[in-house]
């Protein structure tokens, strides 16, 4: 089938944390914007009409793009983006996926209030989830709310080379809930539930720089899936899902009946410190229908924001369902990377107008390399013509420049803390197999970085702390079912091993899902050689391309 959407990107006026009449950017009036709900296998054409003061572009954050490369979406990457006033038609193709995906902004900030649920389903229908069926299906989008403009924010970071400030809030289905200053009834999500039915949760994290803790008082999940890949079953009261992630959790609603909060609260995000910060969160309120009414809601107990035990725990502990079927873990590696994921300075750049001079600013990097995206043409424009002069160059090192103790209090290291700004690619064959260590530094600060590659799932072969060490690290990798996803948190001061097929030509950005280090340069691209025959190479752009 063909599932067909038009979304209308423009201003929306809203009333949010004491401020009335904010206006952001959002899709078709709404926050979270459209859901688009598909079977695997289905064409999903979405008509992009641009009638906000921004360019624009949309990624559909897990799919494939299987010979719909341009329909990918990063912002000069893939594409220019749609200018105000233009419009652009993504159309791609469903296939070999299932589960719970989502949609957002590819440009400046703006998936700050751009963003969407994109769910398939199986072929079968819901009777043919690999666990039993559930009564029913509720999606929980978290965001980051900004009393700001969220495209000058971008601006002023990109002019000072100060990152933006934190939130004001975070949000549960676009609204904050009740434990922030103003929020009325309307800002707090309800959700009925039916006693003793099983629900099925589609947790999203479109939260812009923090990974978060999601717990619901009484009640217990058992995931199923994370990032659209089915995971063996796994009980647990915490869920924890970094920015670009998702988690499919089923929660019986086997509590007395009653009132209850979920709740969503920052794990250990890009800032290292802080109250009020640290300590805020977003609330929904579960409410059991026909139950005795109930002055009290029930608030479960939160972790910490540096509990990295249990965040650990959470997220090393799901394995994949094996399925016949599904993509195994490939044995042989063709190509090894050693690549460091952290926090550096750079020279002011000449962009940077309001930038203090005589001081360094902060810039983030892959293997000391500072990624910022060309701005004549997009990248896979460059590609598909072979004209990459001025565009990007294909330098990116399979190791850094210095090997270092990337983890001790004496990891300042000059030559690595110090970085340029470049827009560098590695090339891989077709069909090539990458072994990919990522390596957390805390040259600036030690924080957990989740690191997403478009185009592709790879499998995450074993994860820790400290220093990767090839030797100890080797016999922990799961080559049985490891987790297969799109996104991983990597461990704040370690590192993780990921494995994936270069088997999907194009250019296809990994980088960390922070947007504030994003911004800064914590990303590079891949370039993947077409295979041999056209159904395995890059097609021609479509005609409605936007030109920069
Ligand atoms: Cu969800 Cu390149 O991002």
């Amino acid at each position: 089938a063909i599932v067909e959407h038009t979304f209308n990107v423009g201003n929306l006026s809203i009333s949010q944390l004491c401020q009335p009449d904010r206006i952001i950017t959002a899709v078709n009036g709404q926050l979270p914007g459209p859901t688009i709900r598909v079977s695997e296998g289905d064409t999903v054409v979405v008509h992009l009409v641009n009638e906000s003061p921004y360019g624009m572009t949309i990624h559909w954050h897990g799919i494939f793009q299987r010979g719909s490369q341009w329909a990918d979406g990063p912002a000069m990457v893939t594409q220019c983006p749609v200018q105000p006033g233009g419009n652009y038609t993504y159309r791609f193709n469903v296939t070999g996926q299932e589960g719970t995906l989502w949609w957002h902004a590819h440009f400046s900030f703006l998936r700050a209030t751009v963003y969407g649920a994109l769910i398939i389903l199986p072929r079968g229908g819901v009777n043919a989830y690999p666990f039993a069926k559930p009564d029913r299906e509720e999606i929980i989008m978290f965001g980051e709310w900004w009393n700001a403009n969220v495209f000058d924010l971008q601006q002023m970071a990109l002019l000072t080379g100060i990152p933006a400030g934190p939130a004001d809030a975070y949000t549960i289905n676009g609204k904050p809930g009740d434990f922030y200053n103003c929020s009325a009834s309307n800002q707090t999500h309800m959700f009925e539930v039916k006693k003793k039915e099983t629900y099925l949760l589609r947790i999203i994290n479109a939260a812009l720089n923090t990974p978060l803790f999601f717990k619901v008082a009484n009640h217990t999940f058992t995931v199923v899936a994370a990032d659209a890949c089915y995971t063996t079953p796994y009980k647990t009261e915490v869920v924890v899902v970094g920015p670009g992630q998702t988690v499919d959790a089923l929660m019986v609603a086997d509590a007395a009946a009653g009132r209850y909060y979920m709740a969503a609260s920052p794990y250990d995000s890009g800032i290292p410190s802080g109250p009020p910060f640290s300590k805020t969160f977003a609330t929904a309120v579960l409410e059991y229908a026909g139950g005795p009414s109930t002055t009290t809601t029930w608030l479960p107990e939160l972790p910490e924001f540096k509990d990295t035990d249990t965040a650990h725990r959470f997220l090393s502990n799901l394995t994949a369902l094996v399925l016949p079927g599904k993509p195994t873990v490939p044995l042989a590696v063709d190509t090894r990377m050693l690549v460091t994921v952290g926090m550096g300075v750079a020279d002011c750049q000449p962009e940077q107008t309001l930038c203090n001079r005589s001081s360094t600013v902060f810039a983030s990097s892959m293997n000391n390399a500072s990624f910022v995206p060309p701005r004549s043409t997009s990248m896979l424009e460059a590609h598909y013509s072979n004209v990459t002069a001025g565009v990007y160059t294909r330098d990116f090192p399979d190791r850094p420049p210095v090997v270092f103790d990337y983890t001790a209090d004496a990891s300042d290291n000059a030559t690595m803390q110090y970085t340029t700004k470049s827009t560098k690619v590695r090339t891989l064959r077709y069909n090539e197999t990458v072994e990919m260590v990522l390596q957390n530094t805390r040259l600036i600060a030690k924080e957990s970085h989740p690191m997403h590659l478009h185009g592709f799932n790879f499998f995450v072969l074993a994860q820790g702390f400290g220093n990767y060490n090839p030797t100890t690290a080797a016999p922990q990798f799961n080559l049985v079912n490891p987790q297969e996803r799109n996104t991983v948190l990597v461990p704040t001061g370690g590192w993780a091993v990921i494995r994936f097929v270069a088997d999907n030509p194009g250019m296809w950005y990994m980088h960390c899902h922070f947007e504030a280090h994003l911004d800064l340069g914590l990303g590079m691209v891949f370039e993947v050689q077409d295979g041999p025959t056209p159904d395995t190479s890059l097609p021609a752009p479509p005609k409605d391309l936007p030109q920069c």
